[in-house]
């Protein structure tokens, strides 16, 4: 077929060809997502400066692009996607990357019936990887994180957001945030790639109370408020609060999460995860980008939480390493709230970089169907960083940031369990 000199010419630098199935998720709230994927069979998608420039059918692909207007062959590059299917890439909103040491111990004590409460309350948990932590050089941590960041990217992800939390002092959350920064710059990104996964950085620095705080807590609250928040702007695009019986009170949580508002970060809240905290109303009322886990949120905290456009992540790798109950997803799309899904990578409650057992989970055990749980990784989980505009769907305008999985259909997705589907991703 002969470009029609009429049309106007798109420009591209680059064509992906031979997509067998191309799985858009064009943006849509995930209430209206079941069902109602947009699938385009042999498709191929044109891109420019790293910019989706049009999206169609492969046999349109190369009169459009691959010659100008007298049928001479342009300089493009053409990536062959060898028939695979092809999503966004996949969106992690939610993990502790940054740590030393692992608590394979305290997983198997759990098993005999220790809580993860009970080891928390005992000063063990997070301050067991904090004193790891703070021990570890900067070379280690880093080293740890990119491995970490490798393997989330092999199986898939192109976008992560990371947390600190493991420092819990001023100095080792600050080196915990620049190695998330630096991050990017330490990925090994394989030949064929051009650019690198997409890194978020989160402070959590209300993560638990440092022991040397654990007979004034307020003198660390006061820490955190008055030193952290102001020399962090910059470091972190968010402020996140652990609010939970166990860690931060609802009043100490709203005292850090206004002053980081003030100071113009975006927020989180690790919300209503063991108990009912009031983190998910406190996300409402501050008007919070998501709250996190909401095991025991209540249908009122649901509604507040929809009536202020706060983002529900849900986190299926905790209560299958905690063995807990699986929260309801259903109940929640019911009610019409934006549903994200991430892996929540930490060493205590999900020790787990792969997203695609993340959306298993969640469709065998909470309630989603594959098309949810799809937008869940994807779209929902860029609306849960801010990011939607940019990512998380395949649109023209958007960035080229896609995952290839090698398969044949996308129904497999969910189906076959346990082994990397993902062939690779592009991130241009
Ligand atoms: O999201 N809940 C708090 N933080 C993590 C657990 C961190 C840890 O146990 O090290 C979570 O589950
Ligand atoms: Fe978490």
């Amino acid at each position: 077929m002969m470009p029609d000199p009429s049309q106007p010419r798109i420009q591209a630098d680059t064509v992906i060809r031979n997509i067998r199935q191309l799985v858009t998720i064009a943006q849509q709230p995930i209430t209206e997502a079941a069902g109602q994927l947009q699938i385009i069979s042999d498709a191929a998608i044109a891109v420019h400066h790293g910019e989706i420039v049009w999206i169609g059918h492969d046999d349109e692909a190369e009169p459009m692009f691959q010659h100008d207007t007298t049928g001479k062959p342009r300089e493009i590059t053409i990536i062959d996607a060898q028939g695979a299917v092809v999503t966004p890439g996949l969106v992690d909103s939610h993990t502790h990357l940054v740590f030393a040491g692992d608590r394979a111990e305290e997983f198997h004590l759990r098993r005999s019936g220790v809580s993860y409460g009970e080891l928390l309350a005992q000063g063990r948990g997070i301050l067991t990887t904090m004193q790891a932590t703070r021990s570890a050089d900067t070379e280690t941590l880093t080293e740890l994180a990119t491995t970490r960041l490798n393997s989330m990217r092999l199986h898939g992800t192109t976008t992560v957001e990371v947390k600190t939390g493991y420092g819990l002092d001023k100095i080792t959350e600050e080196t915990c945030l620049r190695i998330i920064n630096n991050l990017n710059a330490m990925e090994a990104i394989p030949a064929n790639q051009r650019s690198r996964v997409r890194v978020v950085p989160t402070f959590l620095g209300a993560h638990s109370i440092p022991p040397e705080y654990r007979s004034n807590r307020g003198a660390y609250i006061d820490l955190i408020v008055e030193e952290m928040l102001p020399s962090f702007v910059g470091l972190a695009h968010f402020c996140d609060v652990f609010c939970e019986r166990e860690a931060f009170t609802l009043e100490e949580s709203r005292r850090i999460l206004t002053r980081a508002k003030e100071l113009g970060y975006k927020l989180k809240i690790h919300a209503d995860q063991l108990s009912a905290s009031g983190g998910a109303q406190l996300a409402a009322e501050l008007g919070a980008t998501s709250a996190d886990h909401l095991d025991f949120a209540s249908d009122a905290d649901l509604d507040a939480m929809r009536e202020a456009g706060v983002v529900a992540t849900l986190l299926p790798g905790c209560s299958y390493t905690l063995r807990s109950p699986y929260p309801s997803a259903r109940r929640l799309l019911d009610r019409g709230l934006s549903v994200a899904l991430a892996t929540d990578f930490n060493p205590g409650t999900s020790y787990c970089e792969n997203m695609q057992m993340i959306l298993g989970l969640a469709m065998s055990s909470m309630g989603m169907t594959l098309e949810e749980a799809l937008a869940a990784s994807t779209i929902n989980g860029a609306r849960a960083l801010a990011l939607h505009e940019q990512t998380g769907s395949i649109e023209v305008g958007k960035r080229c940031e896609l995952a290839f999985w090698s398969i044949t259909d996308y129904h497999e997705i969910g189906y076959h369990f346990g082994v990397n589907l993902i062939q690779s991703v592009l991130i241009s």
